[in-house]
C-alpha cells in the first residue's frame, strides 16, 4: 500500500512573548501512514499530540519539516507549503478533523452544520438531507435540537455533533483528537461503530485517544510521544 501521509523532521515551537521564552511543542517527529491504516498517538497531557494533528490540518504552521500528503486532486503535496486555496479545498473534500474542543459557528443550526459538510463534498440537496438525518439519528441527538444552535448544547452533544459533521464526509484522511473524551459508554460505542465502518470503506485515520482500551482494539499501530518526541511504537 502507498503512503497517504509522510511526516519528516517535523518541529513546532511557540514563543511565549510575555515570558520571553520558547516552548518546543514537538521536536523532530517522523512517521508515515499507509492508505487505510489507523494509527493511534498516546502520551501524557502537554506532550504534543494535538500539535501534530494541528500541523497536519494546518491550524499550526511548523517551523521545520515536511508533511507530504498524497492528495486525490493535487497528487503529492507538502501541507506545510500548500497555499490557502489548496488547504481550503482539502479541508472540504479530503481531510477531516474532529477537534478536542468544539468551536461552533454562530447562527448555524445542528442540521445545517451537518448538511453543509455533505454539500461541500459536491452531493445533491436530497441526498444531503437524508444523510444528515441518518447521522443525527445515529448519534441520538434529540430531534428537538436539530434546528437549534449548538452554542447552548451540552459538552457531549457538541462533541457528538462535531463527530457527525466530520464523519458524514467520509474523508480520505480523518484526524481524531480525543473524540470520545467526554462521552458516555453508549455514545462511545456509536463512535466506534462509525470508525469501524469508515475503516471498512478505506478511510485512513490518525487518532488521539484518552481511552486506551478503546483505541487498542481499533488501531494498527500506536505511537507514544514524550516531551514532543516519539518514545516508542507498538504494532
Ligand atoms: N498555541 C499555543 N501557544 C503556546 N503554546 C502552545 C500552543 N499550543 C500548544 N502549546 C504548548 O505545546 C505543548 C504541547 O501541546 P499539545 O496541545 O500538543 O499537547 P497534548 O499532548 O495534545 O495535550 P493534552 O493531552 O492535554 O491535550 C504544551 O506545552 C502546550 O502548552
Ligand atoms: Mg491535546
Amino acid at each position: 500500500m502507498q503512503n497517504i501521509l509522510t511526516i519528516e523532521q517535523l518541529s513546532k515551537s511557540f514563543t511565549l512573548h510575555n515570558l520571553n521564552k520558547q516552548i518546543k511543542a514537538i521536536n523532530n517527529i517522523n512517521f508515515s501512514l499507509k492508505e487505510g491504516e489507523f494509527i493511534g498517538i498516546t502520551g501524557k497531557s502537554g506532550s504534543g499530540k494535538s500539535t501534530i494533528l494541528r500541523c497536519i490540518y494546518r491550524t499550526y504552521l511548523p517551523q521545520e519539516g515536511s508533511i507530504w500528503y498524497n492528495s486525490k486532486k493535487f497528487g503529492p503535496i507538502d501541507l506545510t507549503k500548500a497555499n490557502a486555496r489548496e488547504i481550503i479545498y482539502l479541508r472540504k473534500r479530503e481531510i477531516g478533523y474532529v477537534s478536542q474542543f468544539l468551536n461552533v459557528m454562530p447562527r448555524t443550526t445542528a442540521r445545517e452544520l451537518v448538511k453543509q459538510a455533505i454539500l461541500e463534498m459536491g452531493y445533491e440537496e436530497d441526498f444531503a438531507d437524508k444523510e444528515t438525518k441518518k447521522m443525527l439519528e445515529h448519534f441520538e441527538l434529540d430531534p428537538e435540537l436539530w434546528d437549534s444552535y449548538p452554542a447552548t448544547f451540552s459538552g457531549g452533544e457538541k462533541l457528538r455533533l462535531n463527530i457527525a459533521r466530520a464523519m458524514v464526509k467520509r474523508p480520505r484522511l480523518l484526524l481524531l483528537d480525543e473524540p470520545t473524551a467526554s462521552l458516555d459508554s453508549v455514545s462511545k460505542v456509536k463512535v466506534k461503530v462509525l470508525i469501524e465502518q469508515l475503516m471498512n470503506e478505506g478511510t485512513t485515520m490518525l487518532g488521539i485517544f484518552h481511552d486506551l482500551e478503546f483505541m487498542k482494539n481499533l488501531c494498527d499501530r500506536e505511537y507514544n510521544i514524550q516531551d514532543g518526541q516519539f518514545a516508542y511504537f507498538t504494532s
